[in-house]
């Protein structure tokens, strides 16, 4: 039987559970619950909401979204034990839809010095803790922690015992960020073959960017035929972070000609997304950060500036509106020429004439070279000064 993998990718946001569980990024139960809502507007398939048997206020905060949300499934990390399982499930209780994540790692290094575990026992966990978690929940999923680590025919042998047992979605997480995106393209291929999933199973990736590569590695496992993609809303996550949303998303619908899935994320919300974020944990997103940052639609250079102003698409391959962003801004600064400077006089009203125009530029020039960019208070003054010169 050959897999027909569906058009639609599920986004599976992890903002409040691995994006939460790193340095800096801690957020309060009213900050979860705010992030909460605008995952929601942004229409994210699942939620992961927190591992409800980590900590009462984890289990605290996932009982509150679970309460709340209407749209999204929620879903709670856990171990693939009855008591973490079952934390989950009462957690989840009132939830419109809801997943219980259950996770055991997979590769030797974690089997010999973490889990002290053999092979043998890690697959009977994975099968007992598959089927306590269906006997509750409809929607399980099943991670292989370290997956990318971990020996490709075991790793094939632990998603079919999940999916035996009953997992809904197989997630084979890239742990710490360690694979390329040849190499996740090939484990995908290898393991869709080789477990040969039942229709309504999916195949999820969970990549994380120590190599800076979590959103390759994400279109990628796509493009092998992975229906889920795990990520956080400014890649935030353990270590470097996680698989950026907003980038990856955007990648999907920005080259649909190339990929040929599409989402059902409302993306006008991503800038919001990020804002809130920022708001919420106190850390901004550098300035150049993809799809987000302040300079995601800024220009400055004068051959950019003049391409933008006769068609943006000369230098924007998305447009701040699909996104959310403020329009997309022409910086006046030393790189900047004459079109640029000249079209945004006239937007405040000045049209200096023509034998006034050189002196401007170069007092434009000027002024530039002293303080990067140059305001528009700055330019009225120059041009009310130029004009008194005349
Ligand atoms: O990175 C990881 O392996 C995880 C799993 C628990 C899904 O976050
Ligand atoms: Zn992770």
């Amino acid at each position: 039987m050959t897999y027909t993998p569906p058009e639609t990718v599920r986004i599976f946001d992890t903002t409040l559970r691995d994006g939460e569980q790193s340095p800096g990024f801690s957020m309060t139960m009213k900050g979860k619950l705010r992030m909460a809502r605008r995952l929601s507007e942004l229409k994210v398939d699942v939620i992961e909401a927190g591992f409800a048997a980590a900590s009462p206020g984890d289990a605290e905060a996932v009982q509150a979204i679970a309460e709340e949300a209407d749209g999204p499934i929620v879903c709670s990390l856990a171990r693939v034990t009855e008591r973490d399982i079952d934390a989950a499930a009462e957690a989840l209780m009132a939830a419109q839809r809801k997943r219980a994540h259950l996770f055991i790692a997979t590769s030797k290094l974690h089997r010999e010095h973490k889990l002290k575990m053999r092979k043998g026992e890690v697959l009977d966990a994975i099968d007992s803790g598959v089927r306590y978690a269906r006997s509750i929940f409809e929607d399980v999923e099943f991670s292989a922690e370290d997956a990318m680590r971990t020996e490709k025919s075991f790793l094939a042998e632990c998603m079919r015992t999940a999916a035996e047992a009953g997992a809904t979605t197989l997630n084979v997480p890239d742990t710490v960020g360690y694979v390329t995106p040849d190499e996740v393209f090939d484990v995908f291929s290898y393991l869709i073959e080789a477990v040969e999933p039942e229709e309504g199973i999916v195949f999820s990736a969970h990549c994380h960017d120590d190599l800076g590569m979590a959103v390759a590695n994400s279109l990628a496992a796509v493009r092998a035929g992975v229906r889920q993609i795990e990520c956080t809303i400014n890649g935030i996550g353990e270590r470097a972070g996680n698989c950026a949303m907003e980038e990856a998303v955007m990648a999907l619908r920005t080259r649909r000609d190339f990929y040929g899935v599409s989402t059902n994320l409302d993306t006008t919300k991503f800038f919001d997304a990020s804002r809130t974020l920022e708001d919420i944990t106190g850390e901004k997103v550098q300035r150049n950060k993809a799809v987000v940052g302040r300079n995601a639609f800024a220009h400055e250079a004068g051959i950019h500036q003049h391409g933008m102003l006769s068609n943006r698409k000369t230098y924007e391959i998305m447009s701040p509106e699909d996104v959310g962003a403020p329009v997309s801004a022409l910086v006046l600064g030393k790189h900047s020429g004459k079109h640029a400077l000249f079209a945004r006089l006239e937007e405040l009203g000045h049209e200096p004439p023509v034998d006034m125009r050189d002196a401007i530029f170069e007092g434009f020039k000027r002024l530039a070279d002293e303080h990067h960019e140059v305001t528009d208070d700055q330019l009225r003054t120059l041009v009310a000064g130029a004009s008194n010169r005349l």
